[in-house]
């Protein structure tokens, strides 16, 4: 079967601390991989080398591969905001752009791309609100700023800005872990949906989550303080959360650390 992506041996750096060492694992389209484990152990930061994100922060530094649909994302000549557009994300915090109206903050991807007719962005914008599940909720007040929305909403609305732009893969650090139950049970079904359309990777502590929504789960872990995260196993998640191969997977499932 066809990788969506495929990184091997992978291992960033922040100046001369190495946050992460020897990553390697594939991920299939339109399925959806969690990343759990403690604090620390660099699943943020190995989500932000998937879109060449980790370059932005200072010191922030790579080596090894990740392959997009077999291109190297870091090859030379590769423009990282071109990668950026194929892989979106979504923050742990829902950050829409608060001066921006709600309409604008769906079509400011689409803006950057290029030249749209104001139609053809309207039925764009309409489509990825309809895909977050938050259309019926603001058709009426789309030229009100996208700040004035509640938490959960706020955080649909930077899951449309995200697909507005149709990217391949769509990453998510922690999008429920500002959200009341109500707002992360609807990102949940959300989650479930867009799988039909993008390839999700979502990191969450919430174990009872990575179980709902995943269909592959990696367990990162650090062997101790200061050491570099690695990836202990990545499997179904069915089997990662009734028979995992590593005992310290099972450990931390189980609620014994961490
Ligand atoms: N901007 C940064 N500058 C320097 N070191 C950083 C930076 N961000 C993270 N780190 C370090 O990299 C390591 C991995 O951090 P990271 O945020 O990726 O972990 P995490 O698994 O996402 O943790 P959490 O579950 O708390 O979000 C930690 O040792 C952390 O201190
Ligand atoms: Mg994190």
């Amino acid at each position: 079967m066809s990788k969506r992506i495929d990184v091997s041996g992978l291992t960033a750096y922040y100046g001369s601390h190495k946050a992460i060492e020897d990553i390697s694992m594939t991920v299939e389209p339109r399925s959806v991989t969690a990343f759990i484990g403690p604090s620390g152990c660099g699943k943020s930061t190995f989500l932000r080398t998937l879109n060449r994100m980790h370059e932005v922060t200072s010191g922030g530094r790579v080596e090894g591969k990740v392959l997009l649909d077999d291109e190297d994302l870091y090859g030379t000549g590769v423009d990282p905001v071109s990668v950026r557009r194929e892989i979106g994300m979504v923050f742990q915090r829902p950050n829409p752009f608060p001066t921006m109206s709600i309409f604008d903050n769906v079509a400011a991807g689409l803006r950057l791309n290029g030249s749209y007719k104001k139609s053809a962005l309207s039925d764009v914008v309409e489509k990825s609100l309809k895909g977050a599940n938050l259309w019926n909720e603001v058709k009426d007040r789309l030229n009100k700023p996208g700040s004035g929305l509640s938490g959960g909403q706020q955080q649909r609305l930077c899951i449309a800005r995200a697909i507005a732009v149709e990217p391949k893969v769509l990453l998510m650090d922690e999008p429920c872990s500002a959200l009341d139950p109500i707002s992360t049970l609807a990102i949940e079904d959300l989650i479930g949906e867009l799988k039909e359309r993008f390839t999700i990777v979502i990191v969450t502590h919430n174990m009872q989550q990575a179980a709902r929504v995943s269909d592959r789960t990696a367990f990162f872990n650090l062997a101790a303080v200061g050491q570099p995260g690695k990836l202990i196993e990545i499997d179904d998640t069915e089997r990662i959360f009734s028979n995992p191969s590593v005992q310290a997977t099972e450990d931390y499932i189980s609620g014994r650390f961490g």
